[in-house]
């Protein structure tokens, strides 16, 4: 079960994609307890303010520290153990490795979605932040990045997909890409699905998709192929095949 909670000044959007996507069958299945924090309602004064501009001048608001210290100071009086993830464009990159470590986490994950053109820096000293990024562009906040991180660790929280058992534990950098699939009809507007798939044969089957995912990657991710676990007798054949052609 993933735990987590999620500062939000928009926690009506969070809460309606938690409800209508994967993550609402994670919800479901217990495999997944998320806690929406609306930090608004932290803010201090009677207009309920959670930004202002910055000392020493520039363009925009930044997010104040006061309503982040009593929204986390809220949070911690459940007593639980957490870790503390800021979202933020120049965090650690996010990745399938970050997201396999989350999903195996016990203590709650608690993202701060960053706002506005920044953050008052003494955030900083807040708690034992962990500054995570979901790639180089910049996001209006850092809504849709918690969303994207938790989408992706979720899916690998057992009982959440149908649980093929080695989803969780397969390295994105040391696996290969997935090979074509195809569904009914066997053939559309001459469109025909490969034959091999429609023989039962599944000795051929499963050499048919393991040399197309082999050939693909090779093609779209050559840095991946590199890496991925290809026997030499593999890669012979393959090159072997390729001469052919
Ligand atoms: Cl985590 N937040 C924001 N605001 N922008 C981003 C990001 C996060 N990751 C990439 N760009």
């Amino acid at each position: 079960m993933l735990r987590c909670d999620i500062i939000t000044l928009f926690p009506e959007m969070m809460r309606t994609v938690l409800d209508t996507s994967m993550l609402r069958r994670a919800l479901e299945r217990a495999c997944l307890d998320a806690k929406v924090v609306d930090l608004r309602e932290y803010a201090v004064d009677r207009h309920r303010t959670v930004d202002d501009v910055p000392y020493g001048g520039g363009v925009g608001m930044l997010l104040k520290v006061e309503p982040v210290v009593r929204a986390l100071e809220a949070l911690r009086s459940d007593g639980e153990s957490r870790r503390w993830i800021l979202t933020s464009p120049r965090g650690r990159g996010f990745s399938h490795e970050l997201a396999m470590e989350w999903s195996r986490e016990s203590r709650r994950l608690a993202f701060l979605c960053g706002h506005y053109e920044g953050i008052d820096d003494r955030i900083g000293v807040t708690a034992p932040w962990e500054e995570v990024s979901i790639g180089d562009y910049v996001l209006t906040g850092g809504e849709l990045a918690t969303l994207v991180m938790l989408d992706a660790t979720v899916r690998l929280v057992p009982g959440v997909l149908g649980d093929p058992a080695s989803i969780a534990d397969e390295s994105f950098a040391d696996s290969l890409l997935e090979y074509p699939q195809y569904t009914r009809p066997a053939e559309f507007r001459g469109l025909r699905v490969p034959e091999v798939l429609l023989s039962g044969h599944h000795a051929a089957i499963s050499a048919w998709r393991r040399e197309q995912s082999l050939r693909e990657t090779r093609r779209r991710r050559p840095d991946l192929f590199e890496r991925a676990h290809v026997t030499k007798e593999e890669r012979q054949r393959l090159a072997d095949r390729d001469e052919r052609t």
